[in-house]
């Protein structure tokens, strides 16, 4: 890399603090060395090692979908510095939810603790020293790729794989948007334990996200079948939300369009809803389809998307339906950001029934900005339950909750979603500055949604769960008053 190629390099990748951190960039690495010597030194085999196996490998190996793999010493050598920059600025490894407010502990958590990030950059300042190779860990097997990742925990391979129709993106082109439905999928009644949604390998460098999306009718038959489970597992007070509750097919039909039913983006496999003894429900004669967002890579890319599907045995009901809820949506047509300017659209929801939500993933495109998720309980207290003040387009990320970290919410509470655009020419992922924009599909377009996986429970299991919690000590706010 050319000085000048990295002085363009740090420009990019530097907000506000760019100056204090090229200052510490322009200390000199011999005496940086020297002192690192003196103190016992960072190694690379000792300290750094385990955490770039930990932490960046997921996507940075030889099959791994960054740009270069970071797996070895002399394979890192060279990136030292943009690696300190990187991981300084808090853009490596892509991880934007705010550390100071909301739920901290996810399931899919791959950002680097303040001490990490400290022993990267002291690291680097030390003249990136590889230490002795005794001291390195074993290096890691990744499982394959072309192996479902919960086909582990499920025990067995998948019940049913789906797989898109094959589409060809050009190597150069603007974002597309692949919309496809039509794949018959079961045919059956069938309650979805859990899914993975992923792009066959050779595709995923310009699948962007992917979405599987359910195309069925629920009617008198679905009725009959969760009527009938009265004596089973399902309370149906929970399925039929209180205002639905005469009609409860209404609920059971929530888009005849299609539903958004399990999505992929880097890093998340898919969406276990077992572990909430809940699932989703597949109804015979149900089409499968997908929505995906495609990036050109330079190279011509086959597209091709696969849907794996867990089912509960078929004399077994999973107690609550998961669905996913993109809240903020319905206001979303209201966006509206004149030139230059930068704009904040609010979004409400009353949950009908107590609910755990199972994973925050803000959606916007190259105008987003900033996201947050509230909640307003029903006495008028609030709490924000996630933040990304810095908002990555092109970092999708879905942070799923830990199991016993997703927020269980009491009846009446209200999430309160705040998107805010940069239409200003400080967004460096803005295209034109100079346009209007409003509601759309295209990334030049902007939406304002979170798309939430949500589980109505009962009452009782909602007071079961926050009782569990306080004894655990793992509540939120508002439980614990
Ligand atoms: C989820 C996948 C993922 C993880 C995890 C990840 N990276 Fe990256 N990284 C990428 C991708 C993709 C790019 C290129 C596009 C971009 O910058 O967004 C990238 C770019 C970079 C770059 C800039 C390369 C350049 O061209 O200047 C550096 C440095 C880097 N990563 C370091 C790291 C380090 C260090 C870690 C771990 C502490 C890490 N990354 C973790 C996916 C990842």
């Amino acid at each position: 890399m050319s000085e000048t190629q990295g002085r363009r390099r740090f420009r990019l990748v530097l907000g506000p603090s760019s100056v204090a951190l090229l200052a510490t960039l322009a200390l000199t690495p011999a005496h940086a060395q020297n002192r690192s010597a003196q103190t016992g030194a960072v190694t690379f085999a000792k300290d750094i090692a385990p955490i770039f196996q930990e932490k960046c490998e997921l996507c940075h190996r030889a099959e791994g979908m960054a740009p270069m793999s970071l797996a070895t010493y002399s394979e890192i050598r060279p990136w030292v510095r943009s690696i300190k920059a990187k991981v300084v600025g808090r853009d490596m490894p892509p991880w934007y939810v705010d550390k100071t407010v909301g739920i901290q502990k996810f399931a899919n958590d791959r950002s680097l603790s303040d001490r990490e990030i400290d022993l990267i950059a002291r690291w680097v300042d030390g003249g990136a020293l590889p230490g002795d190779p005794k001291d390195l860990p074993k290096a890691k097997a990744w499982p394959r790729d072309d192996v479902w990742q919960f086909a582990e925990y499920f025990g067995r391979p998948p019940d049913l794989v789906v797989k898109s129709p094959d589409y060809a993106m050009p190597a150069v082109s603007q974002d597309r948007w692949w919309e496809v439905r039509g794949t018959p999928a079961v045919p059956e009644d069938r309650w979805v334990a859990g899914t993975e949604t992923r792009p066959a390998r050779r595709s995923r460098k310009v699948v962007h996200h992917a979405t599987t999306m359910l195309f069925q009718k629920e009617t008198a038959e679905v009725r009959d079948l969760v009527r009938s489970a009265r004596t089973g597992k399902i309370d149906p007070s929970v399925l039929y939300p209180s205002d639905k509750k005469d009609d409860p097919a209404k609920l059971l039909d929530p888009s005849p369009s299609g539903q958004a039913f399990s999505e992929w983006a880097v890093g998340k496999n898919g969406e276990l809803y077992v572990e909430h003894d809940a699932g989703q429900f597949l109804r015979a004669g149900s089409e499968i389809g997908w929505d995906i967002h495609l990036n050109a890579s330079g190279e011509a890319t086959p597209v091709e998307v696969e849907t794996a599907f867990w089912f509960y045995p078929k004399n077994t009901l999973p107690r609550y339906r998961a669905m996913m809820t993109p809240f903020g949506y319905a206001q979303s047509y209201d966006i509206d950001i004149p030139p230059g300017q930068v704009s904040r659209l609010e979004g409400y929801t009353t949950l009908p029934a107590p609910a755990i939500i199972l994973n925050f993933q803000p959606h916007m495109h190259f105008r987003g900005k900033a996201f947050s998720m509230e909640a307003i309980y029903p006495d008028g207290r609030r709490e924000v339950l996630n933040s990304v003040p810095q908002y990555r387009f092109n970092w999708h990320i879905n942070y799923v909750y830990a199991k016993d970290s997703a927020p269980v919410l009491p009846r009446g509470t209200v999430i309160k979603t705040t998107a805010w655009h940069d239409n200003t020419a400080a967004n460096k992922f803005n295209p034109d500055p100079a346009q209007w924009v409003t509601f759309g599909q295209r990334s030049v377009d902007e939406m304002a949604h979170a798309n939430e996986v949500v589980i109505y429970i009962s009452d009782a299991d909602y007071e079961r769960i926050v009782a569990e919690r306080k004894k655990a000590g793992t509540t939120t706010q508002q439980q614990q008053q």
